[in-house]
């Protein structure tokens, strides 16, 4: 009640800037969604850089000056698609947080953790207790390389809950960054879940309790998405639909969202009851109002 909260879009967003500023006016706060380069400053984010280019002010003028006015300051900073050994240190928020004096929430850099939290909540209200089942975390075809912010996420969390998790994937080149494939498996020694890798659609569909779909480029193409197009266009089947459902165990189905009809997944797929994404997209609100209050070190009501 009476704090506020800072939004700072890089992306485009519906879900992750409706859901914040819904949870925060619930809650009573005030959130403020700020778009760099669109009505507000364009930022700088590396340190020491000679400023003649387009920003016109520095992150860390733009951390402190918003923590004097916010108590909480949340951002959306997708990575460049140039230069993954660089994109992969997440320097954007880790630039703001350094610099912040207010915690920082991720709204989506090269790992998606409110998503995901809103993930295990919809699996938990489904399924109970997520221990042992198995989530297939399939790759799928899209005329955009897109990041692995969400697989990533999702590696995370299900072995954390102790999840059996397949990446299905066309080919080694579509496995996650090492960094994340290492903490899902550190993850799963700890919980008691599984993290194996396949490039055999039935494998990865065989006997899943949940399906998740995701689509996201190779990273040894990354920065080249003509050079990618030449290698993704020959998995356009790995499409989620009505026969690969079939041989689940009567799978829910989840995407984040947004979902490119009837090229991830089709639309028999998602318009079924046994698709969560709506669930999913709902429980964003839940899961982020919980994580401010908690932030705030405020008990929820
Ligand atoms: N899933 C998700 O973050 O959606 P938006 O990109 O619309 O925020």
């Amino acid at each position: 009640q009476g704090r506020t909260l800072a939004l700072l879009f890089l992306n485009p967003s519906l879900r992750t800037r409706a859901s914040f500023q819904i949870g925060a006016a619930q809650l009573g706060a005030t959130a403020i969604v700020l778009e760099p380069g669109n009505g507000v400053w364009g930022i700088e984010f590396d340190s020491g850089k000679i400023m003649d280019g387009k920003a016109e002010e520095h992150i860390v003028e733009v951390a402190e000056v918003l923590s004097r006015y916010c108590d909480l300051i949340a951002m959306r900073a997708f990575p460049g698609f140039k230069n993954w050994q660089y994109d992969r240190e997440d320097p954007l928020i880790k630039a703001l947080a350094r610099h912040a004096k207010v915690p920082v929430i991720n709204m989506e850099t090269i790992i998606h953790p409110c998503q995901e939290l809103a993930l295990a909540m919809t699996l938990q209200e489904r399924m109970g207790q997520l221990k042992g089942k198995k989530l297939c975390l399939t790759w799928t075809w899209n005329p955009q390389p897109l990041s692995t912010a969400v697989a990533n996420s999702v590696v995370m969390i299900a072995t954390k809950y102790g999840m059996n998790v397949s990446l299905l994937c066309p080919s080694p080149e579509y496995v996650l960054d090492e960094r994340f494939m290492k903490a899902a498996l550190e993850n799963a020694a700890a919980s008691g879940g599984r993290l194996s890798v396949s490039h055999e659609i039935r494998d990865g569909y065989e006997g899943a309790d949940v399906v998740y779909a995701n689509s996201w480029g190779a990273l040894p193409y990354y920065g080249d998405p003509e050079r990618e197009w030449g290698l993704s266009r020959a998995y356009v089947r790995f499409i989620v639909d009505e026969g690969k459902m079939a041989m689940t165990n009567k799978a829910i189905f989840s995407h984040c969202l947004p979902v490119r009809r009837n090229v991830e997944a089709t639309d028999a797929v998602l318009d079924a009851p046994s698709c969560v994404a709506i669930d999913e997209a709902e429980n964003r609100l839940h899961v982020q109002k919980a994580l401010m209050l908690r932030l705030l070190g405020v008990a929820a009501g």
